[in-house]
């Protein structure tokens, strides 16, 4: 049985799912070129039918997350959320009513789900689904927090244990918590968008002149510039508090809202960005703590939007309660297309496992992209044998390339098929990538990707292997020179550990690991800050040519660009 999810809310997409297999997963904005994409997720839909070779007949399910009454008015107004997006990514000067813009946003969000929401999201679904091409199939809708559990229990490896999801809000809800055992996921409790953290971190964003939904790694980055100070002087310490499992608002989301201003107006900006990190990462240990003294599970499983926040996620396994913290790599809503076909497949299929690899997008073969680089001007190109000694040998020259190759990765991070790649010891190349490539703000830091095998040589604490960059790791006393330039100044890293789920990465990696003997490289985004990460050939040309890019391996290709800097 082939099933679709479709999400069309923040970052839309589509994942095509049949047993246990996840077939093509990836999201709108590399389609749109627009971060974040909200549209509803037609080309996301047709480049997965058109990559398995299927047709809109041979869909039997359309299972889609998320009816509550915002989004089902979404739904019937497109123009609606389109307007929101702008707004939300500042894309116009700032409206005069926006006072009342963010009024009625969150005086909606304490509403869930309500039975004639569903009626008309079903609707309204199967109405697009039928627009372009589908016929015949039946429609299933999933609950948000139940989309999100989902990719996080059935993709974990784990055959037992708690899921755990908590984001900004959806169908009413903010968090959920779940067990899962014997292939059985079941609901156990439920946080109230009301008592939403993630609200309370995305208002944080928003006051600090950044995007919320989409800056909020920024804040956690900046927050690291703050001089420390002790909890018990957090002017937001009690703005939640944690209580029988429960996380617990002082204030709804306008009141805080206010709250916040009030507070952020009194101090710099990186101070107000430590306060909420640090009453996140406190709020998050209590909850932790007490659920695992309730529940007893010793296997984590998380997903949902601030699961994104690797330093929260290091505290939480630096509670040293749980043997094994699974974080679904695509936490987000750009994760929930996914969810929603993979609770569909468990409601009428019973399946609840699958073998999960990130690289679920499109591939181009060497045909295609022969006869791209045939039509390009101010570039040479060859077809090579041996990508990785010679990609390793420019990067241990202090040269940043473009390394693209095989299927793009599903979600925020380039895992190595389509990112830029760097020396991690480098001492300019970080500033070099900020400025002229990347186009990022100072303060934000870059990840490494690393050899498994040599993880527990520069990380402290490494009891599994962390393969999607889901948590950031202290860096061990004696390594910070070799991990300079993917380090926080805070001494600790988000590293990807890769072992054999990608071969062609592990050689660049392998080959590093000759030269400077520690198998680790700088691993950034293949985009230009505030794009979507690159899909097709053109893509990647296309960028090259913008930043004026020297190198970059194209699958088996070495490109060079003539008028680089
Ligand atoms: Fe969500």
């Amino acid at each position: 049985m082939y099933i679709l999810g479709v999400w069309d809310g923040h970052d839309s997409g589509a994942a095509l799912i049949e047993g246990n297999k996840i077939l093509y997963a990836a999201n709108e904005e590399r389609f749109t070129g627009r971060k974040l994409e909200v549209a509803f997720p037609r080309k996301s839909i047709s480049a997965a039918l058109e990559y398995t070779g299927l047709k809109p007949g041979d869909i039997e399910v359309v299972a889609f997350p998320t009816t509550e009454l915002t989004k089902t008015i979404s739904r019937i107004f497109p123009w609606q959320k389109e307007n929101y997006y702008k707004f939300r990514r500042r894309k116009m000067l700032k409206p005069r009513l926006e006072t009342l813009m963010r009024f009625t946003k969150y005086s909606m969000t304490t509403i869930g789900r309500i039975p004639l929401s569903a009626t008309i999201s079903n609707f309204a679904v199967s109405r697009e689904m039928r627009r372009i091409g589908f016929s015949d199939f039946k429609i299933f809708p999933v609950e948000h927090h139940t989309a999100h559990a989902a990719t996080a229990a059935f993709t974990s490896g784990h055959k037992k244990g708690l899921v755990v999801t908590i984001d900004g809000l959806g169908d009413g809800l903010s968090g959920s918590i779940s067990s899962f055992a014997n292939g059985s996921l079941e609901r156990l409790a439920e946080i109230p968008a009301r008592d939403s953290i993630g609200i309370f971190y995305e208002q944080v964003t928003n006051i600090l002149g950044m995007r919320e939904l989409e800056d909020e790694g920024k804040v956690m980055a900046m927050a690291d510039y703050s001089f420390p100070f002790k909890f018990e002087e957090n002017k937001l310490k009690d703005f939640f508090e944690v209580k029988d499992c429960s996380i617990l608002a002082k204030y709804g989301p306008l009141k805080q809202y206010d709250a916040l201003n009030r507070i952020s107006w009194s101090m710099p900006r990186e101070q107000f960005a430590y306060m909420a990190q640090q009453l996140l990462e406190h709020v998050l240990q209590q909850f932790f703590a007490q659920l695992h003294e309730r529940y007893g599970f010793s296997n984590l499983s998380l997903s949902g939007g601030i699961m994104s926040n690797v330093k929260a996620n290091m505290k939480i396994r630096e509670l040293d309660l749980f043997n094994s913290i699974y974080v679904f790599p695509h936490m987000g809503d750009g994760g929930i297309a996914l969810g929603a076909a993979m609770w569909a497949n468990y409601e009428l299929n019973g399946v609840s496992a699958y073998d999960f690899n990130i690289y679920l997008g499109d591939e181009y073969d060497e045909d295609n992209i022969l006869s791209m680089l045939r039509k390009e001007k101010g570039i040479d190109f060859a077809l090579e044998s041996d990508t990785h000694s010679h990609a390793a040998e420019l990067i241990e020259k202090d040269n940043y390339i473009f390394w693209y190759s095989g299927r793009m990765e599903y979600g925020p991070r380039a895992l190595g098929n389509r990112s830029i790649l760097a020396k991690a010891d480098s001492e300019t190349v970080k500033e070099k990538l900020n400025i002229m490539v990347k186009q990022r703000e100072w303060f934000q830091p870059f990840a490494p990707s690393m050899l498994q095998e040599d993880a527990s040589k520069l990380l402290e604490d490494v009891k599994e292997y962390n393969k999607f960059m889901t948590m950031a790791y202290r860096v061990k006393k004696g390594r910070s020179e070799i991990m300079r330039s993917v380090m926080h100044v805070d001494m600790t890293a988000r590293p990807q550990m890769v072992g054999n789920e990608n071969r062609q990465y592990r050689g660049i990696l392998s080959g590093v690991k000759k030269e400077s003997g520690y198998g680790v490289l700088l691993n950034t985004s293949f985009n230009i800050h505030g794009q979507p990460i690159v899909r097709t050939p053109e893509d990647a040309i296309d960028t090259m040519k913008k930043t004026k890019t020297k190198y970059m391996f194209l699958n088996g290709f070495f490109v060079e660009n003539k008028l680089s800097r």
